[in-house]
C-alpha cells in the first residue's frame, strides 16, 4: 500500500529533506510548471486570460516561473498590486477590494491596470480618477446565486453578503453617466469548485445583468475554480467561455489562486515531543496549527499527510473530515486510540519519515489490500490526484512495531486500527491540533512528517503568535535539488511589534 504526492513521488523523503530546517514550507516547482500548463493551455484554446491571485500565493520567487503561463496578478489592495506590478513585470495587474481609501487608492493607480469597485457609491467616487489615468473600469456584481452548502464565511453570495452589488441595488443607485465609466463586471462566488458551479452561476448572472453585458468590454468570474484538480471538468468550462465570447463579445478573465499553486507546496515538521491523554497520543509538532495553517482551524479541514490517513479533527469540528460514506462506516474504520507501549514512545528516535518501500510494508501489514480499495478512492475524492494510493505487497499480519494487524484479510474488512495519533502545535491554543492522524507504524520524536497542497492560504497567512518562529521557504527544483529560498530569525518577529 503506498500513500505518496505525486510531486515526492520520485524522491527518497528522507535524503530529499535530510538538510532542511524545520518547520518549513517547500515549493514545488514541477507541480507549478505541471498547472501552469493546465492554465496555459486552457487561455491558448479559449482566448481567455487567466491571472493569480496573490490572496492565496504570493511566493513571488516563483513569479517569473508563473509569468510564463498566466497574463498576470490579481491583488486585493495595493500591497499585492504592487507585488504583481514589481515581480510579474510587463503583465496585468488587477485589484479588487471590498473599498479603497484616499491614501491607498491615489497609489493603487500607481500599479493596476484593472481597478473594480465593490458598490456604486466608490464607483461614482473613484471612478473618475481611474478612469483620467486610462484604467480598465469594473463593478463587483452579486448574482445572489450560491453553490456552496454550509460554508457560509466562504460564500459571497450567502444573505447579507458586503461583497459585489445585487441588481435591486444597482437599479437603486446606477445612473447613465456612471455606468458609462464601466468596461467590465466582475462576479466571485466559488470555492475549490468545478465548472458545473460556475455554469449555474453564469446562468444566474445572465440572468440578473443580461442587459449590461452587452455594453461591457470584459467580464471576470473571480477565484474559485478548482482548474487543475484531477477530475476538473475543463470541456465544460471552455464551453461556458466560449459562449459568454460568443453570446456578448466578452474578453473572459478568471482569477484563480488555489488552482495555480494546488498541490505545489509541502510543509515540513518535526514531531518534538509525544504525550498521552485519555486514551489519545498526542504528537507535538514544530509547526503550529494555529500560526501556520490557520485554515485548519478556521475552515476547518485536515490537510494530507503522506504516509498517513486523516481520521478526524473533532477538536476543532464535530464532524470527521473522512465523507466518503465507504469509510465514515465505523465497521470498517475506528478512530479509538488506543494508549501505545510506552517503550513505542522512545526518544532514540532516527528521521523515519518512512520512504514509498517502508511505507508499503507498514500500510500492507497494517490494512492489508482493503486499505488500497477502500480508502484509495475516498483518498482521491478528498485530496485529488496529488496522493496516490495503491495496493502492494501481500499481508504479513504484523505491522513494522510487532503489534498485531488489525486486518481481517479474508473478510476484507478492518476491525480496529492502530497507531493514531493526534497532530498538535507548540502554541499555548488549546484547539492548535490538526487533527487525528492514522500511520502504519509508532511515531516517534525527531521523526519527520509532510504535509501536502501547503502552497496556498498558509505561507500568505502565517503568524507569530506565542513567538512562534516563521517557517522557512525552500524551493525543490525540477532536477531534484533544494534550494532556500528565505529563513526567519527572531528579528522578524520584534519588528513587526513596535
Ligand atoms: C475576488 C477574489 N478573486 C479570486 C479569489 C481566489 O480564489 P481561489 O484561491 O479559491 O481560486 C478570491 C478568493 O477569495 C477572491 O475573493
Amino acid at each position: 500500500m503506498q500513500i505518496q504526492f505525486k510531486g515526492l513521488e520520485k524522491y527518497d523523503i528522507e535524503k530529499l529533506f535530510k538538510d532542511v530546517q524545520t518547520p518549513c514550507y517547500i515549493l514545488d516547482e514541477a507541480t507549478f510548471i505541471k498547472n501552469g500548463e493546465i492554465l496555459k493551455s486552457l487561455q491558448e484554446e479559449t482566448g481567455a486570460k487567466v491571472l493569480l491571485a496573490e490572496k492565496a500565493f504570493s511566493n513571488f520567487t516563483v513569479f517569473p516561473l508563473l509569468s510564463q503561463y498566466l497574463a498576470g496578478t490579481e491583488a486585493s489592495g495595493l500591497f499585492e498590486a504592487r507585488l504583481g506590478h514589481e515581480e510579474m513585470p510587463g503583465k496585468e495587474v488587477h485589484v479588487f477590494s471590498a473599498a479603497y481609501g484616499d491614501k491607498d487608492f491615489k497609489e493603487v493607480l500607481k500599479y493596476a491596470d484593472h481597478i473594480i469597485f465593490n458598490s456604486v457609491y466608490q464607483l461614482k467616487k473613484y471612478g473618475p480618477l481611474a478612469k483620467a489615468a486610462g484604467k480598465e473600469i469594473g463593478l463587483r456584481i452579486n448574482p445572489e446565486c450560491s453553490t456552496q452548502e454550509g460554508h457560509a464565511i466562504y460564500d459571497p453570495c450567502s444573505p447579507g453578503s458586503r461583497l459585489g452589488v445585487t441588481r435591486e441595488i444597482f437599479d437603486l443607485e446606477m445612473d447613465t453617466d456612471t455606468l458609462s465609466l464601466l468596461s467590465g463586471l466582475h462576479s466571485h462566488t466559488l470555492c475549490e469548485q468545478d465548472s458545473d458551479a460556475l455554469e449555474i452561476t453564469v446562468k444566474a448572472i445572465k440572468e440578473k445583468f443580461g442587459d449590461i453585458l452587452p455594453k461591457m468590454k470584459w467580464i471576470n468570474l473571480g477565484g474559485g475554480h478548482h482548474i487543475t484538480r484531477h477530475d476538473y471538468n475543463i470541456p465544460l468550462l471552455k464551453k461556458i467561455i466560449l459562449d459568454l465570447k460568443k453570446t456578448y463579445n466578452l474578453d473572459v478573465y478568471l482569477e484563480p489562486g488555489e488552482a495555480v499553486a494546488l498541490n505545489a507546496g509541502y510543509l515540513v515538521t518535526k514531531i518534538l515531543d509525544i504525550v498521552r491523554n485519555s486514551g489519545h497520543n498526542i504528537a507535538i509538532l514544530d509547526m503550529s496549527a494555529a500560526c501556520h495553517t490557520p485554515d485548519v482551524i478556521e475552515m476547518p479541514y485536515m490537510p494530507p499527510l503522506l504516509n498517513s490517513y486523516p481520521i478526524t479533527n473533532d477538536i476543532n469540528t464535530s464532524t470527521s473530515v473522512v465523507e466518503s460514506s465507504a469509510v465514515s462506516d465505523p465497521s470498517k474504520l475506528s478512530v479509538s486510540s488506543p494508549v501505545l507501549d510506552p517503550s513505542a514512545l522512545s526518544t532514540s528516535s532516527p528521521v523515519n519519515c518512512a520512504g514509498p518501500d517502508a511505507f508499503t510494508e507498514t500500510m500492507t501489514d497494517l490494512f492489508g489490500d482493503v486499505f488500497g480499495d477502500v480508502f484509495g478512492d475516498a483518498i482521491n475524492d478528498i485530496f485529488g490526484d496529488d496522493t496516490d494510493v495503491s495496493s502492494s505487497g501481500s499481508v504479513s499480519g504484523n505491522s513494522a512495531s510487532g503489534n498485531p494487524s488489525s486486518t481481517d484479510s479474508s473478510s476484507g474488512k478492518l476491525s480496529s486500527v492502530e497507531h493514531i495519533y493526534r497532530l498538535a502545535g507548540p502554541s499555548c491554543l488549546a484547539g492548535d491540533v490538526i487533527g487525528d492522524y492514522a500511520f502504519g507504524h509508532d511515531l516517534n520524536r525527531d521523526e519527520l512528517l509532510v504535509f501536502g497542497d501547503m502552497a496556498i492560504y498558509s505561507i500568505c497567512k502565517n503568524n507569530t503568535f506565542n513567538g512562534i518562529p516563521l517557517p522557512a521557504i525552500y524551493l525543490l527544483k525540477k532536477d531534484g535539488t533544494i534550494e532556500l529560498i528565505k529563513k526567519f530569525s527572531y528579528e522578524d518577529f520584534k519588528e513587526r511589534l513596535g
